[in-house]
């Protein structure tokens, strides 16, 4: 595969979250591309499929563009349009619907390259810019961002997850302190370590505030 389809691909993918607020952001996937690229490097994996996926795994998103989401059509004609062979097409399709957390029916990837960039996107989930990503969800979502009286559900279905409605903490404990155990590459698990820490001291000052307890 040519590399110059690298830059067709971030200049659609520029274009197309130009206006898109809501935590999938442009700088979401350049994020993710540079961290999949890093995180492909170190573990051997096939760097230009990497990066396209990376590029393109949220063009389809279920929430963002559910019209296109079953058969992710705009990736699929971004590289059926640019000369990319079927084969490479169905490749990078099969990594960008292995990705997503869906609770406890998410998937392992079925390939190292499809492991590279969910752990990219998942590393994106954490950290300070998981925190701050969180809550702009939230926000956009009408969401609280606490409510003392209603407790994660921790072992939620694909569906249970996708129709949760829960408090913005609360997606703490159901996903985001989850992701370290589910890295797939050693070069991601170290990163998540220090992201997760910092969320969990976050979460802990917030409730410590929250309850007067400081
Ligand atoms: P991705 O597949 O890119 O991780 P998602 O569509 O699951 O993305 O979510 C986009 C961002 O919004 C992520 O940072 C995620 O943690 C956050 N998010 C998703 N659902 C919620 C929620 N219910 N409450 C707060 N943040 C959420
Ligand atoms: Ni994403």
């Amino acid at each position: 595969m040519n590399k110059e389809i690298i830059a067709l691909a971030m200049a659609y993918v520029k274009e197309k979250f130009e206006n898109e607020y809501s935590g999938h952001d442009w700088f979401h996937t350049l994020r993710v591309f540079r961290a999949a690229t890093r995180i492909a490097e170190a573990e051997g994996a096939d760097v230009v499929t990497v990066q396209l996926a990376a590029l393109l795994h949220d063009v389809d998103d279920r929430k963002l563009s559910p019209e296109t989401y079953a058969e992710q059509k705009n990736a699929r004609s971004f590289l059926a349009e640019n000369g990319v062979e079927e084969s490479v097409v169905c490749e990078i399709c099969r990594i960008i619907s292995e990705v997503s957390f869906v609770g406890s029916d998410s998937v392992v990837p079925s390939t190292l390259e499809g492991k590279c960039v969910q752990d990219a996107d998942r590393l994106d989930a954490i950290g300070a810019i998981g925190i701050a990503r969180a809550f702009a969800y939230g926000g956009n979502h009408n969401r609280l961002m606490y409510h003392p009286d209603i407790a994660p559900k921790l072992n939620m279905s694909r569906e249970e997850y996708i129709k949760s409605n829960s408090t913005t903490v609360n997606h703490f404990y159901e996903k985001l302190f989850k992701l370290t155990d589910m890295m797939n590459t050693d070069t991601a698990k170290q990163i998540s370590k220090e992201r997760d820490a910092y969320m969990k001291a976050f979460i802990a000052e917030f409730l410590d505030e929250w309850e007067g307890r400081k």
